[in-house]
């Protein structure tokens, strides 16, 4: 869902810059023909955003949980320094072929290193210091991706979780099992002092967070 009236979201996208280039239309017209669910896709105008985040913050290591057609993960490679590293999971694995087509087209495939495994599993075994994580796979878990992620990251590392207010179904009093649990992530986020987070009405919500230095 997004929380902005369509034409002014049209008017964001043509003058913010692409964060992805010729690749993304194709990734989103592919999206559209191989998925039934297109909706799943985060489209230019939040990887506008991340992808400001990205240059402004000049992360190493990058991490997504939640590849799917692999869009998000283009820009953050796309957008990040010549020696950065994507590290992207998927349960699933029937995007991957095609992800991997466009990704070399793109000439980022070096950059990036697909999962397909369980997310919460597969997290524990990825290497180093995060220093930005995009959290966008199975909203039930995703508690436990922003707890795990806050123990891996770097200094100034920065955490960007999707879909936050989950087409506004986080201010309902009766929540069910997914609203509850992206409820509860951004209760975690907010109520820990060490964090400085940032609640934004893009797109689905995006919930920002960062170690806090002082
Ligand atoms: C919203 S889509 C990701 C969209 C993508 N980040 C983008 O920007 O276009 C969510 C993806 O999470 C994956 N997923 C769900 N549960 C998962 C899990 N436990 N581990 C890894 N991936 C999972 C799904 O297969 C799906 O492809």
């Amino acid at each position: 869902m997004n929380f902005i009236d369509d034409k002014l979201e049209e008017f964001c996208v043509k003058y913010s810059s692409d964060s992805i280039g010729i690749i993304g239309q194709e990734i989103k017209e592919r999206t559209l023909k191989s998925s039934e669910l297109p909706q799943m896709l985060s489209g230019e105008m939040e990887n506008s955003f991340l992808g400001f985040l990205i240059r402004i913050s000049n992360p190493k290591v990058l991490v997504e949980f939640g590849t799917f057609t692999g869009y998000a993960t283009a820009s953050m490679a796309m957008n990040s320094a010549v020696d950065a590293v994507v590290y992207t999971m998927d349960k699933e694995g029937k995007h991957n072929k095609a992800n991997q087509s466009d990704w070399k087209k793109a000439g980022i495939q070096q950059k990036i290193q697909f999962f397909q495994a369980d997310a919460l599993v597969k997290m524990y075994e990825l290497p180093k210091k995060w220093d930005f994580v995009f959290i966008d796979a199975d909203k039930e878990n995703y508690p436990q991706y922003l707890e795990f992620a806050i123990t891996k990251l770097s200094e100034n590392g920065i955490v960007a979780v999707d879909n936050a207010l989950w087409s506004g179904k986080v201010l309902q009093s009766e929540k069910d099992g997914e609203t509850q649990a992206i409820f509860d992530t951004i209760e975690m986020a907010k109520c820990n002092p060490n964090l400085y987070v940032t609640l934004l009405p893009i797109r689905d919500g995006i919930l920002l967070v960062q170690k806090r230095s002082h």
